[in-house]
């Protein structure tokens, strides 16, 4: 793996090869078959992932069956280690399923081999961390650039959808600024920006907002809000925060690997229970 391929490992969650990209950015033009369609975004039925630790078996997963619809935005929540993000990596093609069967989009991950997996990941998985990596000596327009280096697009057709990336999330005047010259949210902001650069057809974040301030925070799933609303991204979001809920269309609840139901969020959302 050269230098740069290990750098866009970092952000893009494993070995990425050499792809055509994506033809566009697409946040002007959402797509409206899309839209108009009433297809699932992620099917999972009878999912399991186990790890080995020693003489032990941990079932991360336990029989997981889910779907969750296309321009979805969703959170899946849970207690620490109930699974969510081994949930996250199987979605996102960076980890397989022990038994099951995953599909998003019109795709079936469990049967593609790691090559195969990097490849569709690089095409249609946007990742966002809770702590953002973003690489310290890069501007946030040259942050937001990186998975585009290996696509064929030219620099100028680069500038274009790093432009309209940084426009999305609002730090049109921020390109030039090191990720130290920016504040948390601001920097999660850029991460969002680099993560939609591919124009991918879900984003999956993993506690964006579990390292932010409360306002912060509230700005960050308001930019997904958007994102969902008007760029029509199907969002997945692991997230610990019972703010969250207001913002999404969905939850779903996890319990020691095992699938409990789902909520509706809006600001229906249920109120806590004592017992949470
Ligand atoms: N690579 C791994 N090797 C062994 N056990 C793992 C690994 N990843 C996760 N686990 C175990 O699987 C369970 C679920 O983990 P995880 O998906 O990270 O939970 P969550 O994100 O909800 O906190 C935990 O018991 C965890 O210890
Ligand atoms: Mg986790």
């Amino acid at each position: 793996m050269s230098k740069l391929e290990g750098h866009i490992a970092l952000v893009t969650g494993g070995n990425i090869p050499i792809t055509g990209g994506n033809s566009g950015i697409g946040l002007a033009a959402a797509q409206e078959f899309d839209r108009e369609s009433t297809r699932v975004a992620v099917k999972l039925e009878h999912v399991t992932r186990t790890y080995r630790r020693d003489a032990f078996e941990v079932r991360a997963l336990d029989d997981v069956s889910l779907t969750i619809p296309t321009q979805g935005f969703v959170a899946i929540m849970g207690p620490s280690g109930s699974g969510k993000t081994t949930l996250l990596n199987l979605l996102a093609g960076i980890d397989h399923a022990t038994s099951g069967s995953v599909v998003v989009g019109d795709e079936e991950l469990t049967t593609m081999n790691d090559r195969e997996l990097a490849a569709w990941r690089a095409r249609h998985i946007g990742l966002v961390f809770q702590f953002y990596n973003l690489l310290p000596v890069l501007t946030a327009f040259e942050n937001v650039e990186l998975p585009l280096l290996l696509t064929h697009l030219s620099k100028a057709e680069r500038k274009t959808h790093v432009e309209s990336a940084l426009k999305a999330v609002d730090l049109a005047d921020r390109m030039e600024h090191y990720p130290r010259q920016l504040s948390g949210g601001q920097e999660q902001r850029v991460a969002i920006a680099r993560a939609i650069v591919t124009d991918p057809t879900i984003l999956i974040a993993d506690e964006p907002t579990g390292d932010l301030d409360a306002k912060s925070a509230e700005e960050i799933l308001l930019l997904l809000t958007q994102l969902n609303r008007q760029y029509h991204k199907t969002i997945v979001m692991v997230t610990h925060d019972p703010r969250s809920e207001r913002f999404v269309d969905t939850v779903y609840r996890l319990d020691k690997g095992v699938f409990i139901g789902s909520t509706t969020g809006g600001m229906s959302a249920t109120p806590l229970q004592p017992s949470e």
